[in-house]
């Protein structure tokens, strides 16, 4: 008998939908919020809002493009948290009204265990255990993942997130938001020929508030002293800030691979997207004899498909959630 889920995504400021049967994802929409540019960041009122408006197309167009008929769903997973609340309430209330209507179970799912999951959407998948570096603009987190629903976290940020210090520099560049993916791009046509210091937090946590600090007071003795540094030297300087967010991820991925024994390694999550990072993560591995795993790029970034194969996984462990789950905001695997 095959198993059809309906998944459904809205922590941040994507509003998703993905079908999934069998494990095979069928379609996977995403409907992005371009409002948020004009702030610099996500502003979580209008970000509540968006998703009100998108969800029910989204959802229309996922079950369309997927070719299934509504009443062949089975279970309907949704993300429970962690997220902004206004965002997440709309998201679980549509699931909840949505499974009443069709008469069909509820799963519960935790976003952060959904990202490392997003390699189950496609081969390969990371063969028990490996880990996961998720990088996302709200985390940072290296997992030990045992099994589907069996995870650990051995390390994570004690201040910003990966996402967030890309975010945040590029807004002292003169960036827009998100300036994770401009950065990206304008690093490509620079050199790493700034050095900005790496943060000494012991064990596998990972701190990056001090970085943020050190290039705003670079960038303001270099603007002090030339004006107009900025625009000259801008793929330089994203260059040298982006190897240095990287070499910081890619040294305590190493050191928990050395703890561990472990050589399955993947990365998750949107800043998993980055060039530079992936570049770095086939070069280490190589040396280190690693298998490495990145998932495709609409895998990467907040997306439904991933809720839906987490779904699909407790389906099978017939766990299920009643009527009267809420959203949480704050949510450790
Ligand atoms: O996983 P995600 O879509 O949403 C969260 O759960 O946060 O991650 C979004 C983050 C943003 O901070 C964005 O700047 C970053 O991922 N990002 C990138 C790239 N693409 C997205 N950061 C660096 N390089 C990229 N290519
Ligand atoms: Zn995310």
């Amino acid at each position: 008998m095959s198993i059809t889920i309906l998944g459904i995504e809205s922590s941040c400021d994507d509003t998703s939908a993905a079908l999934l049967r069998d494990g095979m994802v069928l379609s996977n929409c995403i409907a992005n919020q371009e409002a948020h540019r004009l702030y610099g960041g996500v502003v979580p009122e209008v970000a509540s809002r968006a998703h009100q408006k998108n969800i029910i197309p989204v959802v229309d167009l996922a079950i369309k493009r997927a070719g299934v008929n509504k009443r062949d769903i089975d279970a309907i997973a949704f993300t429970r948290g962690p997220g902004l609340m206004g965002s997440l309430i709309v998201g679980v209330s549509f699931a909840k009204a949505y499974a009443l209507s069709l008469g069909i179970p509820l799963i519960e799912v935790n976003h952060m265990q959904a990202h490392v999951l997003a390699h189950f959407a496609e081969d390969p998948k990371p063969p028990f255990p490996f880990l996961c570096l998720t990088v996302s603009g709200g985390h940072t987190q290296i997992v030990l993942v045992r099994d589907h629903l069996d995870m650990e976290i051995l390390g994570q940020t004690l201040d910003d997130a990966a996402g967030e210090a890309f975010d945040k520099t590029g807004k002292l560049i003169g960036l827009d938001y998100p300036a994770g993916p401009i950065i990206d791009q304008l690093a490509q046509h620079g050199q790493p020929v700034f050095d900005f210091p790496e943060p000494q937090i012991s064990g596998l946590d990972f701190s990056f508030s001090g970085l943020k600090t050190s290039i705003l007071y670079f960038l303001q003795k270099k603007k002090n002293e030339t004006p107009g540094f900025i625009e000259e030297n801008k793929a330089d300087i994203c260059a040298s800030v982006q190897s240095r967010i990287v070499s910081i991820l890619i040294n305590k991925l190493s050191q928990a691979a050395e703890t561990t024994g472990i050589r399955e390694i993947a990365i998750a999550g949107g800043v998993s997207a980055n060039s530079g990072l992936r570049a770095a993560l086939e070069k280490t591995g190589k040396e280190k004899g690693w298998n490495t795993y990145v998932p495709k790029f609409e895998y990467c970034t907040d997306n439904a498909a991933m809720i839906a194969v987490t779904g699909y996984y407790k389906y099978l462990k017939k766990d299920f959630v009643s009527q009267e789950v809420a959203p949480v905001a704050r949510w450790r695997v």
